[in-house]
């Protein structure tokens, strides 16, 4: 019997067809996969509700306990049960060079050294927050004032760091020598925030970083209830409310972006300043 052979360029087409379908189904499992480890920030009428990642352990949000010298210490949240001892850690953002991001607010544009940039995240929290009425007009003018009267040589990114050198005991004739990294907490009722100077990763020199630090207790699950006391689910993602309680942590935030840099202190300024603008 005589079986039909399609065309030859019959059965390229299906090919390619398969392949357009195999890419497409393992590029959605692939953007599924990554969702949860998107920041959201929405409003709720009273406040501004932000969900975080829960197990994104190599990203932006990491869950830490508590440690007496107030740098934490990393745990893997899927294996221990979330408390009061613990926290995360939040290397918040405020600019992004393009549009693409849920957490981008496009009505908050400047420029840095001549590139455009948009506001995202901490921008986009306390530009809502002004239009729910947490914060005020005259609450982000005074902060401008203050961040302009920082003198620049208490940026933090200036301040010297210490190597000690030990001149006895070269172990196996290794010389030990300990480095002195500053860290600086600002700590309110809901939530610190601080600074913490690290080496550049593909640079000279020293970087002023920013963490958001909330406390496993004040984080909500969808519905707005307090978390349990339980360990991450796999991709869980969790939620912090803005209100009118702790909208004043928000200008503390934006006051440690003004403390760390020069740069940031100008970042600061022109995004408050935009928010202003904004909200006449
Ligand atoms: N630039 C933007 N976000 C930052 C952060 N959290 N720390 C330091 N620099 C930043």
């Amino acid at each position: 019997m005589q079986t039909v052979k399609p065309f030859p360029q019959m059965r390229k087409f299906i090919a390619i067809l398969f392949f357009l379908a195999f890419f497409v189904s393992v590029q959605r499992g692939f953007c599924a996969d990554a969702d949860y480890k998107q920041v959201i920030i929405s409003t709720n009428g009273d406040a501004v509700r932000v969900r975080l990642p829960l197990t994104d352990v190599t990203g932006k949000v990491r869950v830490k306990e508590n440690s007496p010298n107030g740098f934490g210490l990393a745990i893997a949240p899927s294996k221990t049960s979330l408390g009061k001892k613990h926290y995360l850690e939040w290397q918040i953002g405020y600019d992004i060079p393009n549009t693409n991001s849920p957490s981008v607010v496009s009505e908050i544009r400047f420029t840095r050294n001549g590139e455009t940039k948009y506001g995202h995240e901490l921008s986009k929290i306390i530009f809502e927050a002004v239009r729910l009425g947490l914060l005020s007009t005259n609450d982000l003018a005074r902060e401008i004032e203050a961040l302009k009267k920082i003198p620049a040589a208490e940026f933090e990114e200036s301040q010297p760091i210490q190597i000690e050198a030990e001149t006895n005991g070269a172990a196996g004739g290794f010389q030990r020598a300990i480095q002195r990294l500053p860290q600086f907490t600002k700590t309110t009722p809901h939530g610190w925030v601080q600074i913490q100077l690290k080496q550049k990763q593909h640079a000279v020199g020293y970087q002023a970083m920013v963490y958001v630090c909330l406390p496993m207790n004040e984080v909500l699950t969808m519905d707005g209830s307090p978390r349990k006391t339980v360990p991450a689910r796999s991709k869980e993602t969790v939620y912090y409310d803005f209100n009118r309680d702790n909208a004043a942590f928000l200008l503390d935030i934006i006051h440690a972006f003004g403390l760390a840099s020069q740069q940031h202190n100008e970042d600061a300024r022109n995004i408050l300043g935009k928010i202003l603008e904004t909200a006449h």
